[in-house]
Parts: structure tokens; sequence; C-alpha cells
């Protein structure tokens, strides 16, 4: 396995450290995190982002409440750590990862023996387990890739969103170490996971990325430059609609328009096999304030935003998701429930 240049996430046996992603790229700094509304608190205000890296991050969480309340006493500490699992699943609404990790850790929580050492174990499992996959992914999506002469991606998907490596930036990093090929990133607006943590992260690993303003991505398929767009998911729906970054689905519209071909990157753990189709994933809404002019801030402004910052793209307009477990192209209930 390759070393890993960013990490989001440091695990030092008894505390969390989060790389806080809304300093990047000016200022590289880890705050320390001790107890799990803490880090419910980074999670929610996107010091760490990106669907793996939260569910990761909660489930260290978990043991950072499990080491607070074991020694209190025989029963009630598993009440006060099953308290914060609850805590933690507030912190953001659509990516699945979240839950999903924290079904895993409430598991072990319930289990006769349960311990810190336990949840610890679990918690690492979840992180090792998701680098392995996004390792995996990276094959299978660069096989997809081969003779490529140009890719988009939108928002950030790598290492800083996982557990390390990435997901459509680790296919990307892998494609490019077969043959270096351009790489285009939209800024995505509104919190510039593009402009600020993608061409970063990249430039990192020296590999050359090209910036564009979201509103240039059609120009740009236009222009023949590219053949791919690859983009991670928070959500994937049984039938394949992928919920992903906001501007994702424009992007997926435009695709088709141009003949370039769109490719979602997931480990299984960001589908969700209780949900049949995209209308029943909910979409998180950020404040005004993240979007809005410091200008029409005040009280009494006419002016407001609305703020949505993840949308839906329909199985129908993907070519192909690239899990761990394999590839489904044109996807369908059928193709996803042959990795299941
Ligand atoms: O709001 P964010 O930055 O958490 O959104 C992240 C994304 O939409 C990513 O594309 C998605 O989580 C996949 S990351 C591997």
């Amino acid at each position: 396995m390759n070393k890993l240049t960013v990490q989001a996430l440091q695990w030092t046996g008894n505390t969390l450290k989060v790389l806080d992603q809304r300093q990047l790229p000016d200022t590289c700094r880890y705050d320390e995190y001790s107890d799990a509304a803490g880090v419910a608190e980074a999670i929610a205000t996107m010091r760490v982002r990106g669907a793996p890296a939260i569910g990761i991050a909660a489930a260290y969480g978990v043991v950072l409440s499990a080491y607070r309340y074991y020694p209190a006493g025989e029963d009630g500490w598993r009440q006060c750590v099953a308290a914060d699992i609850e805590v933690l699943a507030k912190s953001r609404p659509t990516a699945v990862n979240l839950f999903s990790a924290l079904d895993q850790m409430k598991a072990v929580l319930d289990q006769p023996n349960a311990d810190p050492a336990a949840l610890s174990a679990c918690a690492e499992k979840i992180h090792a387990d998701d680098i392995a996959a996004n390792y995996k992914m990276g094959e299978l999506g660069a096989d997809l890739l081969a003779g490529a002469k140009g890719l988009l991606t939108h928002c950030n998907t790598g290492a800083l969103a996982t557990g390390g490596y990435g997901t459509a930036l680790g296919v990307i990093r892998s494609a490019y170490k077969r043959q270096p090929l351009p790489i285009y990133a939209d800024e995505t607006r509104p919190w510039l996971q593009g402009a600020r943590l993608t061409v970063w992260e990249l430039a990192q690993d020296g590999i050359p990325a090209t910036l564009i303003a979201d509103s240039a991505a059609a120009w740009l398929m236009k222009s023949g430059r590219i053949d791919w767009v690859i983009v991670g998911a928070d959500r994937i729906a049984v039938n394949g609609d992928s919920a992903n970054k906001i501007g994702t689905y424009s992007l997926a519209v435009l695709a088709r328009q141009h003949g370039v071909k769109f490719m979602v990157v997931a480990p299984t753990t960001t589908i969700d096999w209780a949900i049949d189709n995209g209308d029943e994933i909910a979409i998180e809404q950020r404040h005004q304030n993240e979007l809005l002019p410091a200008c029409y801030l005040s009280e009494g402004s006419l002016v407001s935003a609305w703020n949505p910052v993840f949308d839906v793209t329909p199985a129908a307009l993907i070519s192909a998701i690239v899990t761990e477990r394999g590839v489904i192209l044109n996807p369908s209930e059928q193709g996803m429930r042959q990795i299941q």
C-alpha cells in the first residue's frame, strides 16, 4: 500500500486529531478532540467532511464517549454512550456512511462483553476497511479509463473526504499513475471543496490539475477536452440514483448532452439498501449565511438564499458505479443487487 500524503483524521489511541478543512489551503492545522460532542461539532461545522470521513470520525467519537463513561459504572455507561451516538447521528443528514458507521458501533456496544477496547477495534477496522476499499476502487475505476483523454471531477473526494486515498479522486490518482492525463476540477460552489481542497490535495502528490468555474463545465465538455466526469457519492439508492455534492446532477445532464461518460465511485458503505430510489434521500440544507454575501445578512434584508448542499443524479444518467465489490455498468436495481 502506498504512503498516504494527506490525512483528514489521525487517531492517537485516546484522542482524535481532525485536520480543520475550513482553513485549507492556507493553514494545515489539526484540532484534537477528546469527547463525542466535540467530534459531532467538528462534523456539523465541516472541519471534517466527505461521506466516508464523517463516518470514521463519528466511530472514533463513540470510542471517546466510551473512554469517558466506561469507568462510571456497570450499566449506566452504555446509556451514556448511546446518547452520544444520538448526538453524532444528528451532525449531518445526507451521507449514509455516518449512520452505517454508528450502527456498527452500536452493535458492538450492545454486546454483553462490550468495552472501550472492543469499540476502538471496531472504529479502527471501519477506518482501515475504507482505505482498502479506496485502493480497490482506484484500480477498478482506472481500468475503465484506459485511453481516456481528460477527466473532470467535482467536490473533494480524496484523502480529505475518506479514510485515505479517496473514492473518485482515488480513481483519478490510480489512472494518473498508469498514464498522466489532464485533470480538471470544478470550484464546487458555495463551499469551494474543489478550489480549496481537491487541487491542493492533488498538488501534494505532485499531480497537476486545472481548476474551472462550475459554470465552465458545459463549455469544457463542448471543447472535447474530457471524456469522463468522475464523482463520489454520499448516498446511493438501490436503483442506483446517487446523491452527491450540489452541482453533480447538472454535470450528469451536461455529460449526457455532450457524449461524456459519467462515473460514480463509492464504497458499499455509501449504499443505502433500505431505500428504493433517490426521492427518499434527505438533502441537507445549510444556512443561507454560507451562500449570501455579507451585505445581505442584516435583519430585514429582502435578499435570502436557498442552499441545498446535495442533489440526486438519476441512475439513467450514470455510465458506471464503481464500488470495492465490483463495477455496475448502466446501473439498475438488478445490477446493484449483484454486489449486495
Ligand atoms: O459537504 P461535503 O463536503 O461533506 O460533501 C462531500 C461530497 O459531496 C463528496 O463528493 C462525497 O462525500 C463523496 S466523498 C468520498
